[in-house]
């Protein structure tokens, strides 16, 4: 019971993580401003600058558009929970660790779930949800948008169409995507989007912004049996985030705070500024990770998640001695594998405020060193040289163009 516990002093990581990201210093200065309480008029004010924000990034009218109090697994929970009830069927597209666990989440409702399976490192074909709903009365299919496990992208369009032949409401996880990657909620027809505030936003973790469609509100208003979850039954939850204010449950008034800087300075860069940032910076890592002799995971360029890059781990190199070195040695946070990709390979990634040139050059630099140390020999130089060279050429290119 004598036992002190010291003051906190983290260390200083840069997390090139799949999530969360590093933030930048005036999201920590919104965090530590002061509290205010959750129904003072003032802090209404800052709520519709919240829900202003997130409908210019998720590129909605939507009216049911807000941060649930929960991580993006709250916002799975919330669009399964919320669409799914007794008698209904439901497709996932399983393809990862994260879109799996939505088909997880929606069995825990009374629907009948159906998983449509593709190899982690590849998106699932449109055609076998195609095949696996024909016939059938689908009330939603669902997929990851970024599976962040493998770092696959999926086509939402493609889904969409899918969808609307099966009359099927479309669930899209942007948990790793919103912010990094063009999505258009109104015009790509989602009906249930939702993300989370520690990756492309990069806020703290913590917050699940969410939108549904007027038809995905039509879905709630005409449910036969009450929602299981109070917590995220939307159309509740909305009483506090929609024009009324009425108090539902207490929400995280720091990390809304948080949430709103972040939010800034995505628009401040512009969107389409921001998804060419990540590309660009993805396409240099790429180039550097190839030329030092490693590979990808995923084989067709078309499918790569700009935010995370998934690297083989080469034959004979230990996967936790690497993480370590760079940890310890270099404070750089990068993740393994999940599931079955565990020990096999690398996820790096490259979100929001972490996706800058300065952090590709530098991790390249020090992922040589730290191989060289586990004994893989890469040629000296040649990642950062690779990237270098990818970069140049960007701009050559803009040059000419100009
Ligand atoms: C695509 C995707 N969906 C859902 C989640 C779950 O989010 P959280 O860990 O914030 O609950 C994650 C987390 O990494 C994710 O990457």
């Amino acid at each position: 019971m004598t036992q002190q516990v010291g003051e906190l002093n983290p260390p200083y990581r840069l997390m090139l993580t799949p999530g969360p990201s590093s933030v930048d210093p005036r999201v920590y200065r919104a965090l530590a401003t002061p509290l205010v309480g959750h129904v003072d008029p003032w802090f209404r004010g800052c709520m519709d600058d919240v829900q202003v924000l997130l409908r210019q990034i998720f590129q909605t009218e939507n009216r049911i558009t807000m941060p649930l109090s929960a991580s993006g697994s709250g916002g799975i929970e919330a669009s399964v929970v919320n669409t799914l009830e007794h008698g209904d069927e439901a497709i996932v597209a399983v393809n990862g660790t994260f879109s799996d666990r939505m088909a997880v989440i929606a069995g825990h409702t009374p629907a009948k779930v159906t998983k449509v399976e593709a190899p982690y490192g590849q998106p699932v074909d449109p055609e076998d949800v195609r095949r696996a709903g024909k016939g059938r009365k689908i009330k939603i299919v669902g997929f990851a948008h970024g599976e962040t496990s493998s770092g696959v992208i999926t086509n939402i369009d493609n889904f969409r169409k899918v969808a609307d032949e099966l009359g099927a409401l479309l669930i899209v996880d942007t948990v790793a995507s919103l912010a990094a990657v063009p999505i258009d909620v109104d015009r790509q027809r989602i009906d249930i989007c939702f993300s989370g505030t520690q990756k492309a936003i990069s806020a703290p973790p913590g917050m699940s912004p969410i939108t549904v469609s007027p038809r995905g509100e039509e879905a709630f208003r005409t449910r036969k049996t009450k929602v299981q979850s109070w917590y995220f039954d939307l159309t509740t939850a909305m009483n506090y985030w929609g024009k009324d204010r009425l108090y539902h449950h207490t929400p995280p008034v720091s990390l809304i705070f948080a949430l709103r800087e972040a939010m800034r300075m995505v628009m401040e860069e512009g969107l389409e500024a921001r998804w060419e940032r990540h590309r660009l910076n993805q396409l240099a890592l790429i180039a550097g990770i190839e030329a030092m002799g490693l590979e990808l995971l995923v084989k067709n360029p078309r499918d790569r998640l700009p935010t995370v890059t998934a690297v083989m781990i080469p034959h004979g190199v230990d996967d936790a001695k690497v993480r370590n070195q760079l940890l310890d040695e270099f404070n750089i946070e990068i993740a393994g594998g999940l599931g079955p990709l565990k020990a096999k390979i690398w996820r790096v990634g490259l979100m929001g405020h972490c996706s800058q040139k300065s952090n590709v050059l530098m991790f390249l630099a020090v992922l040589e060193k730290v191989l060289l140390d586990q004994g893989f020999g890469v040629p000296s130089g040649a990642g950062v040289g690779a990237a270098v060279r990818s970069y140049t050429h960007v701009d050559t290119a803009a040059a000419v163009s100009r």
